[in-house]
């Protein structure tokens, strides 16, 4: 096994090397401006770390690696434009430096390539991969629009939502994982344990990425602060300060989240006031640990040496810990 850094390392070292601008421009400039924006790395880390723990190789795990990474950077450029966003990484989002239409195509580009990538494998590895790839990304897409449809709905539950970012988010996570360890061979049991493992812990991340959207450091973090408030999306946040206030906070809060006001700055403090009021700012902050620790309890089920399992956590720690 390596450092989780190093894993990070041999990715970006294949993703140079993989990057190449084509004709027409148009279509490939956003391509490879998303992909060398830098970011976590967190998902393609995960298929590399995950490949090695089941006694395979990192090495052959590269191409999946890449393709997840590609389809993660394909769906933050369709996300942008569905949620409005000017800023990605801190720099700006490939609809505002080209146009709505370009966010598209290149998109679409990027979510074959993705596809194209699997091509790489042979039999049942490349069987697995596309058929998992598939199940992910069509889950990705339900819950996207989720996402969309809970903003103009005012009766969102907690189950409803932790439904939502399952499959907008934390699907991918545990699909990188057992991306790993379908390149490694491992078994059926280890394959549905890691992906468990990575399920919950992308509940917690997106958990994690609500507070940082409302709670941020706006000179770090690389995203709109508040863009989640200004798009009346249906956070974690928003629904436990919704179950907490007063009846008349409760107005309050519905009413600011049926507005779009020109000038958001006055919405954007005055919720972020009721988030901590109400105490939804820390509910939230326990959420994101309680999730945490079931992934935790996940890898019980694995079979494997106790410093991979360290190692795992670590990972899982420092996510909890971010602040990008
Ligand atoms: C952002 O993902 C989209 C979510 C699912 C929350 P990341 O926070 O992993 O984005 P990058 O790749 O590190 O920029
Ligand atoms: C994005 O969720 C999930 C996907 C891109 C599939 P968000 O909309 O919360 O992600 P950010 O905050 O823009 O990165
Ligand atoms: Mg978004
Ligand atoms: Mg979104
Ligand atoms: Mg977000």
């Amino acid at each position: 096994m390596h450092k989780i850094s190093d894993y990070q390392g041999y990715f970006l070292e294949y993703l140079s090397k993989k990057t190449i601008t084509k004709e027409p421009k148009n279509l490939y400039a956003p391509i490879s401006y998303i992909l060398n924006l830098g970011g976590k790395r967190l998902r393609p880390t995960l298929v590399l770390m995950a490949a090695d723990i089941f006694d395979g190789s990192y090495k052959e795990a590269l191409d999946a690696a890449l393709a997840v990474e590609v389809f993660h950077n394909f769906s933050l450029i369709h996300d942008d434009i569905m949620d409005d966003a000017p800023l990605r990484r801190g720099k700006e989002t490939v609809h505002e430096k080209w146009d709505i239409n370009t966010g598209i195509l290149s998109g679409d580009a990027m979510l074959i390539n993705a596809y194209q990538l699997f091509e790489n494998y042979n039999g049942d590895t490349f069987k697995e991969l596309a058929q998992l790839f598939t199940k992910t990304a069509i889950e990705v897409c339900e819950g996207q629009q989720y996402d969309i449809d809970f903003e103009t709905r005012d009766d969102v539950t907690i189950a409803e939502y932790i439904k939502m970012i399952e499959y907008k988010t934390a699907v991918l996570v545990g699909a990188a994982l057992k991306m790993g360890a379908i390149v490694a061979g491992a078994t059926e049991q280890c394959r549905t344990s890691i992906y468990d493992f990575g399920r919950l812990l992308g509940l917690a991340f997106q958990l994690q990425d609500d507070y940082l959207d409302a709670f941020g450091n706006p000179e770090t973090f690389g995203k709109q602060v508040g863009g989640d408030i200004i798009e009346n999306k249906k956070t974690f946040l928003y629904l436990k300060a919704l179950e907490f206030a007063s009846k008349d906070e409760q107005k309050q809060l519905i009413g600011l989240f049926s507005l779009n006001p020109d000038d958001p700055s006055e919405k954007i403090s005055t919720v972020k006031s009721l988030f901590e009021s109400t105490g939804a700012k820390d509910v939230t902050r326990t959420e994101i640990e309680k999730y945490t620790q079931m992934a935790f309890a996940a890898l019980d089920n694995l079979t494997i040496s106790e410093d991979k399992k360290q190692l795992l956590r670590l990972f899982g720690e420092t996510l909890m810990n971010r602040s990008v």
